[in-house]
C-alpha cells in the first residue's frame, strides 16, 4: 500500500517527461526513432545528434541550413558550422564562420564575447585549441562568467626609441612573438568574455597590425600568419572562418552550478554515468558498450564507448559492431592463421606448422609434414 503514492508519482514524472521530450528530443535510454535524417550535405550526423525535432538527445539538436549550397550544419543559431563529428573521441570539429571575436571599443580598451555555444553539451577542447591574438601592444584576457580571469596573452610590436618605426611582422609565416601571441585556453568552456587592454595609451602604433582575437585550432595560424598580420588584408582576414575543436558530453553539468550549491567536483560526478542505484537510464544503449565519466575543469558528464574489439555507435541499439581484426591481420599482429571471434581474434600457425604466429615468420613447417 505504501508503494502506491510513489508509483503514482513516478508515473506522473514519466508522463511529464514523455510529454516534454516528445516535443524536442529523445528520452535518454531510447535510440533515435525511424526516419531521422543522418546527414546534412556530406557531413554525417550520428545519434545522439539530430537535425529534426525528436531526433536527438537533449542539447544535441543541430540545424541543417539547406538554403545555402552546399547545406550547412550549424550548432543552433550560433556562428559555428559543424564539419565533422567523432563519436570515438567525443569531439566535434567546427568553423566559426563569423571569424574573429567582435570587439566593442570604449576609449581605448574593448570587450567582446567569444560566440561560443549557447546550449551546452559543448566546451572548447583545452589541448587542441589556443587563444590567438594579433595586434600591437595589447593585452587580451579570457574571462569566465564569474568575472574570473582564465587565460590571456600580450602581443607586442617592438617600437624603436626614435619612434620612427618598429617591427610589425612575425618572421617565418607563423606566430613568432611579434605582433601576435598565443596561449593555452586552460579551461574549456562553452563561451568566454574577452577583455582587450591597450598597453600603449597613445595608441600610436595601433593599426599597424590587425587587432584580432580568436580561439583557433592548434596550428591553424601557421602558414596564414603573413596574411593575418597584413593590415591591408585586415577587413577580409577578420572574417576568415576559424576552425575550433569542441568536446561534447551527455548530461553535461557545469561545475559552477554544483559549486553554487556548495558541492564539489565529486558531487558533480553525481550527474555522470547512471548507475543501477540512481534509477536513471543511460544513453549507452548498445550491447558491447560502456559508459565513461567525464569531469573536466568546467563541467561533468559522461560519454559512451564501444568495448575493445568493437566499433560503431554506442548510443543506438546494436550500434557497436564486432571489428573483424583478421581483415588487417598483420596490423593486428597476426602472421599465421587468423580467426575472428566476437570482440577478439585467434591467431595460430597454419595446419602442419608450429611456432609463434604473432611474430613475422614465427611459424615453421613441422618435420612431420614432409
Ligand atoms: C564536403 O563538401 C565540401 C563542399 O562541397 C567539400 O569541400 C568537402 O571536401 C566535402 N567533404 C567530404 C569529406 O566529402
Ligand atoms: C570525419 O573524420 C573522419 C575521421 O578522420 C573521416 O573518416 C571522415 O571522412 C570525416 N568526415 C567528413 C565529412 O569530413
Ligand atoms: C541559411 O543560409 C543562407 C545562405 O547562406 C542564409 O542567408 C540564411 O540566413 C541561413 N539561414 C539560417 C536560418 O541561418
Ligand atoms: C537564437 O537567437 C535568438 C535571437 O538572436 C536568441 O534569443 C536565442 O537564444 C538563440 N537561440 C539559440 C539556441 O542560440
Ligand atoms: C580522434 O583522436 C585521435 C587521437 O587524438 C586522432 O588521431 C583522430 O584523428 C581523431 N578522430 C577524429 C575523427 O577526430
Ligand atoms: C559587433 O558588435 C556590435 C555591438 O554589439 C554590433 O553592432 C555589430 O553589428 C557587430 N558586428 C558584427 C560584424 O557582428
Ligand atoms: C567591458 O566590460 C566591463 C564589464 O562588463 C565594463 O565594466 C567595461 O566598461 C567594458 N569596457 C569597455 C571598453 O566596453
Ligand atoms: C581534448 O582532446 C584531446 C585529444 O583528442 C583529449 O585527449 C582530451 O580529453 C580532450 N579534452 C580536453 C578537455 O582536453
Ligand atoms: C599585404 O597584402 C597586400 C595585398 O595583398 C600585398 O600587396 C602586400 O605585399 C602584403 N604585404 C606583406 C608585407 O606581405
Ligand atoms: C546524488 O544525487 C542523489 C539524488 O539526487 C542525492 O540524494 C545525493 O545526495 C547526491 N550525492 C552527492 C554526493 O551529491
Ligand atoms: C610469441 O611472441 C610474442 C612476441 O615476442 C610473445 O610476447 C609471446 O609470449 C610469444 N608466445 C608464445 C606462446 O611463445
Amino acid at each position: 500500500m505504501t508503494m502506491l503514492p510513489a508509483t503514482a508519482a513516478a508515473l506522473l514524472v514519466l508522463v511529464l517527461q514523455l510529454m516534454w521530450s516528445a516535443e524536442a528530443q529523445v528520452a535518454v535510454g531510447s535510440g533515435p526513432p525511424a526516419g531521422c535524417p543522418d546527414r546534412c550535405g556530406n557531413v554525417s550526423v550520428p545519434f545522439p545528434f539530430g537535425i529534426r525535432d525528436g531526433c536527438s538527445l537533449e542539447g544535441f539538436g543541430l540545424t541543417c541550413n539547406t538554403t545555402s549550397n552546399p547545406p550547412r550544419l550549424m550548432i543552433g543559431n550560433s556562428t559555428l558550422q559543424v564539419v565533422n563529428i567523432s563519436l570515438a573521441n567525443s569531439t566535434l570539429r567546427a568553423v566559426d564562420i563569423a571569424g574573429a571575436v567582435n570587439i566593442t571599443y570604449g576609449q581605448i580598451d574593448g570587450n567582446g564575447t567569444w560566440v561560443g555555444v549557447v546550449a551546452s553539451p559543448y566546451i572548447v577542447n583545452e589541448t587542441l585549441n589556443q587563444l590567438l591574438v594579433t595586434g600591437c601592444n595589447i593585452q587580451v584576457t579570457l574571462v569566465g562568467s564569474g568575472g574570473n580571469v582564465i587565460s590571456g596573452c600580450s602581443s607586442f610590436c617592438s617600437i624603436n626609441d626614435m619612434y620612427t618605426g618598429g617591427v610589425f611582422r612575425s618572421p617565418g609565416n607563423k606566430c613568432a612573438g611579434i605582433g601576435c601571441c598565443q596561449q593555452q585556453v586552460s579551461i574549456g568552456r562553452p563561451s568566454y568574455r574577452v577583455e582587450l587592454t591597450n598597453l600603449d595609451k597613445d595608441r600610436e602604433f595601433s593599426g599597424r597590425v590587425p587587432e584580432a582575437v580568436r580561439i583557433a585550432e592548434l596550428g591553424w595560424f601557421d602558414g596564414l600568419a603573413a596574411d593575418l598580420l597584413n593590415v591591408s588584408l585586415a577587413d577580409t582576414s577578420r572574417r576568415n572562418p576559424v576552425p575550433v575543436v569542441l568536446d561534447w558530453a551527455v548530461a553535461s553539468t557545469g561545475l559552477d552550478v554544483t559549486l553554487n550549491a556548495g558541492l564539489n567536483k565529486q558531487a558533480a560526478n553525481n550527474w555522470s554515468c547512471p548507475t543501477a542505484a540512481s534509477g536513471r537510464k543511460s544513453a549507452c544503449i548498445s550491447s558491447n558498450s560502456f559508459c565513461r565519466n567525464i569531469a573536466d575543469n568546467y563541467r561533468s558528464g559522461y560519454v559512451c564507448r564501444c568495448d575493445k574489439g568493437y566499433d560503431g555507435n554506442p548510443y543506438v541499439a546494436g550500434g557497436c559492431q564486432d571489428i573483424n581484426e583478421c581483415e588487417r591481420a598483420k596490423e593486428n599482429g597476426c602472421f599465421g592463421e587468423c580467426t575472428n571471434t566476437p570482440g577478439a581474434f585467434l591467431c595460430r600457425c597454419p595446419h602442419g606448422a608450429r611456432g609463434n604466429a604473432t611474430i613475422p615468420n614465427g611459424c615453421t613447417k613441422s618435420n612431420l609434414g614432409n
